[in-house]
């Protein structure tokens, strides 16, 4: 395969432990590509918060052009003590997000059969389902500012608006009720908190019902953020698709990552779905300052968040073949510390990739 046929990945490993997972990551997808025949040509970006000491961005102006052309993104994390976290994640992520119009963030929450779970109920099984964010407003819009300082001490103001569009709305929900058809339970659960948040929350609300007409064969559900993360704990069993807003689904992502064993777990897309840009792949999680080069950052949320990548590009064989090498691997008790192993992050990929080379030679 030649370099001007592989795909293009622009792969931006961040801070902390991003550039540790993301280094596995990049390891993994090379060796499916070479034993399964297609082309991957990998163009690192140094991007992140010690390029932001060095020359006082987090990426270069013309950063977004620099990667527009590439076929998706595939990113560690952002985020380090010496630069505060609102600038290092609106310098960079957001920044490649909203640039891009990444406005469907998939995040899919699967129990991996094996691990060790949260809740101690085996009579769960190994449940999935999949939290759909919306990744381009909401209280992420960006909208606010600060003023009054000058007038003494402790008369400071903040606003910090959220923005909520019929269009952001309807084509994320949209999103989740397609999603939904082609699960063989059709349900889509929309969390808001419309009775405190009248307006922007009352608009989504309606939207829900109005979108949920098109698809008589899609069970829906309406619930409240707070009352749903309960749910998420106790009846984990009833959930499909959940969808909800940019806070709300980014908070419930993490729960359920949690439930499933580890925030280490969990992959995720930021798509562009009519692809007029490039896609962004990466874990859950952010940096993990506090185990942050020690070797023993689980792996599998980014190389999981891979496999969604070569999904997106069509390579499905490769993809699902991914997918079985991590449940295989962890079954087998490939497992970091943060699930109950005692292994680093190189030795649960390596184990990844034995089981890939099994699973290709077939
Ligand atoms: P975090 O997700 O980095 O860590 C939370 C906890 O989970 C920590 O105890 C960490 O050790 C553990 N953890 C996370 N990923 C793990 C993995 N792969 N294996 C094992 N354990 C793992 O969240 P935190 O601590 O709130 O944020 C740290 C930094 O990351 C901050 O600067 C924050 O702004 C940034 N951040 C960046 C994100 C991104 O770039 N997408 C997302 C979330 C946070
Ligand atoms: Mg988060």
């Amino acid at each position: 395969m030649s370099e001007t046929n592989a795909y293009r990945i622009a792969v931006i490993p961040g801070d902390g432990i991003g550039k540790e997972v993301i280094h596995e990551g990049v390891r993994v997808l090379t060796h499916i590509a070479k034993r399964a025949d297609f082309g991957l040509a990998f163009d690192i970006f140094p991007w992140g918060s010690q390029y932001y000491e060095e020359t006082g961005r987090m990426m270069p102006k013309d950063g977004l052009d620099q990667i527009r052309h590439h076929q998706a993104i595939y990113f560690g994390a952002v985020g380090w003590k010496t630069v505060p976290d609102h600038i290092s994640l609106w310098g960079l992520r957001l920044a490649i997000t909203q640039g891009f119009d990444q406005w469907a963030n998939i995040r899919p929450v699967k129990f991996l059969p094996g691990l060790r779970r949260v809740l101690n109920r085996p009579e769960l099984g190994d449940l999935e389902w999949i939290m759909i964010r919306e990744n381009s407003e909401g209280e992420y819009g960006g909208f606010g500012g600060r003023n009054f300082s000058g007038r003494g001490d402790g008369k400071e103001i903040a606003l910090q608006t959220s923005v909520f569009t019929e269009e952001g709305c309807e084509r994320i929900i949209r999103f989740a009720f397609e999603l939904a058809t082609k699960r063989s339970r059709k349900k889509v659960t929309s969390a808001t908190k419309s009775n405190a948040q009248q307006y922007g929350m009352v608009l989504w609300d309606e939207i829900f019902a109005r979108v949920s007409k098109d698809y008589p064969d899609v069970e829906t559900e309406q619930w409240l953020i707070d009352a749903m993360a309960a749910r998420f704990v106790q009846k984990p069993e009833s959930l499909e698709v959940v969808v909800g807003s940019n806070l709300f689904a980014d908070i419930l992502s993490d729960l359920g990552s949690a439930l499933a064993g580890s925030l280490g777990l969990a992959s995720s897309a930021n798509l562009n779905p009519e692809r007029r840009f490039p896609s962004m792949f990466e874990p859950v999680h952010g940096s993990a300052p506090d185990i942050a080069g020690k070797g023993i950052a689980n792996p599998i949320g980014t190389i999981g968040s891979g496999a969604l990548m070569l999904r997106h590009l069509g390579l499905e064989t490769a993809a699902n073949a991914l997918e079985r090498s991590i449940e295989d691997a962890v079954a087998q008790g490939a497992l970091t510390p943060d699930v109950g192993g005692t292994l680093g992050t190189t030795q649960v990929t390596d184990a990844i990739i034995a089981q890939l080379d099994r699973h290709l030679s077939h």
